[in-house]
């Protein structure tokens, strides 16, 4: 089978991102012959930047992200600098020279990634002048690859979504959702699917809620700037956590194309019952980092933060409970919560059963701990399934025993980046874990009225100290409703 081969385009390369996740990606595509031995990738920025040193950039990148290094000089050769001014027509006319020259010496055949990792005001004008000066007007194929944030809310997405189709149709647009590059948020579907023993308890009559847990250490670093406009509900609920609502609510498409799966995660999406304003209280709780210790370390509060207004209500916490108003879910409520600066860096699904008719062993004064199903999405990759069983010997019930397959993916099985196969899927046109204009849209449908609730009672912010596992309201937010959040480390 042919490799797949392009020239990528790296608009924003000297920044955070090219550096942390994409060089390491490309890298790691060519060392596994994934993509053609024959590729180009062009940096392009302000900065006055000369191939040698943004071939330096990318070796230290590499370097610093791996153990060996084996043809670095040859792989960064493939590496070329383009200053470039965004609004400037002639900057892209330069552009388009040199990816014309690139073309005929890397035999790519006209196939192009643009890859936007910058700062999204400038996403709609890169796109409108990459067709207006002809950059897209090739033999091959041409893909946009666009990073978060996508939009600030609905209005914004639209009017961001508007200008780049003015220059590209649907399909040729691909909307990062890294999680969507993860290997067991890939997995949810096939546990699902290719499993007798989960599709038919996968709805209310069986299954009594789902928790998702994705929660960080680390506090907003060196952010501030652009977390203060964002927070953790537009930073992680919006995209990656209703993501993992879709994944695990939709129905089974009728084949894993990528229409029909898209198709299904949106009805997921629109069933979403929305909030109004006044329920947002009852049902969402938002917290923010305050001064803690970790590891007999004291850590600052989100408010003393760098770039990080001292009365700042940006949330770096969300709690929240969903519901999904279809045959299959209704009354089986998705309890979500992500925040940073908490005890673990963990992303964890758990998927509780509900309880058994009646308890036997009531008796015996042992409690029954409901079947769980737990999916472990990162550090560890795998999951987890609990049971009720007699202990051995004496007769009585006891543990629950936990039927565990994981790995663990920093010193176990080293499974490919999430950057890696969205790269290489997008160079291979297989838009599946991308995330398509539709889910963008109902996504921000179900936060908006969120953050206008959030903006007008400004006094409802819980504070949590760094280093614990959120604020106690998130725990009343389960314990209303009988349930708890089960540990995840
Ligand atoms: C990003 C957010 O999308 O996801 C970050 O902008 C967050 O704030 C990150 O830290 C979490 O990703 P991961 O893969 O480390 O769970």
């Amino acid at each position: 089978k042919e490799h797949p081969k392009a020239i990528i385009v790296i608009f924003g390369a000297t920044g955070d991102l090219a550096k942390r996740k994409l060089f390491p990606s490309i890298y790691r595509l060519v060392q596994n012959n994934k993509i053609a031995k024959d590729f180009a990738v062009v940096g392009v920025a302000r900065r006055s930047w000369t191939n040698e040193e943004f071939r330096s950039n990318v070796k230290e990148s590499i370097q610093a992200s791996m153990k060996t290094h084996p043809e670095l000089d040859e792989f960064a050769s493939h590496f070329h600098y383009h200053p470039f001014d965004v609004t400037n027509p002639s900057s892209y006319l330069e552009l388009n020279g040199m990816l014309t020259d690139l073309d005929g010496i890397y035999h790519t055949s006209g196939n192009r990634i643009f890859y936007l990792a910058m700062a999204p005001e400038f996403f709609g004008t890169i796109a409108l002048n990459l067709k207006k000066e002809g950059l897209t007007a090739t033999d091959g194929w041409s893909r946009l690859v666009i990073e978060k944030p996508f939009g600030h809310d609905l209005p914004s997405a639209r009017k961001l979504n508007h200008e780049i189709r003015e220059a590209f149709t649907e399909d040729q647009i691909y909307r990062i959702d890294h999680y969507l590059g993860k290997e067991m948020v890939q997995n949810i579907e096939v546990i699902r699917f290719a499993n007798a023993i989960f599709e038919p308890l996968w709805n209310n009559r069986y299954i009594s809620n789902i928790q998702i847990t994705s929660s960080e250490v680390l506090g907003v670093e060196d952010r501030g700037r652009y977390y203060e406009n964002s927070g953790a509900l537009r930073d992680m609920v919006q995209n990656h956590m209703l993501q993992m609502v879709a994944l695990l609510a939709m129905e089974p498409p009728i084949k894993l194309t990528t229409d029909e799966i898209r198709s299904e995660k949106v009805k997921v999406l629109r069933a979403l019952r929305p909030l109004a304003e006044d329920e947002v209280a009852e049902n969402f709780i938002r917290g923010q980092y305050d001064l803690g210790t970790v590891s007999e370390k004291t850590l600052p509060s989100y408010r003393d933060e760098n770039n990080v207004d001292e009365l700042s209500m940006t949330e770096t916490y969300v709690a929240g409970k969903l519901l999904i108003d279809n045959f299959r879910w209704a009354g089986v409520p998705i309890y979500i919560r992500t925040g940073k600066r908490m005890s673990v860096k963990s992303t964890k699904i758990v998927v509780q059963f509900k309880d058994i008719p009646m308890n036997l062993y009531y008796n015996r004064k042992e409690t029954m701990h409901p079947n769980l199903l737990v999916i472990h999405i990162q550090p560890d990759e795998g999951v987890t399934l609990q049971l009720n069983a007699q202990k051995l010997g004496d007769g009585t019930y006891g543990k629950p025993i936990p039927l565990n397959h994981c790995n663990n993916s920093i010193d176990g099985i080293n499974t490919p980046e999430a950057y890696e196969k969205l790269i290489y899927d997008c160079m291979r046109g297989d838009a599946t874990n991308f995330t398509h204009w539709d889910e963008v849209a109902l996504s921000w449908s179900y936060v908006d009225p969120i953050s206008k609730a959030w903006e007008h009672e400004k006094a409802e912010l819980a504070k949590y100290p760094s280093g614990s596992m959120g604020p106690k309201e998130a725990d009343q937010l389960l314990e209303k409703d009988g349930a708890q959040w089960w540990p995840i480390s």
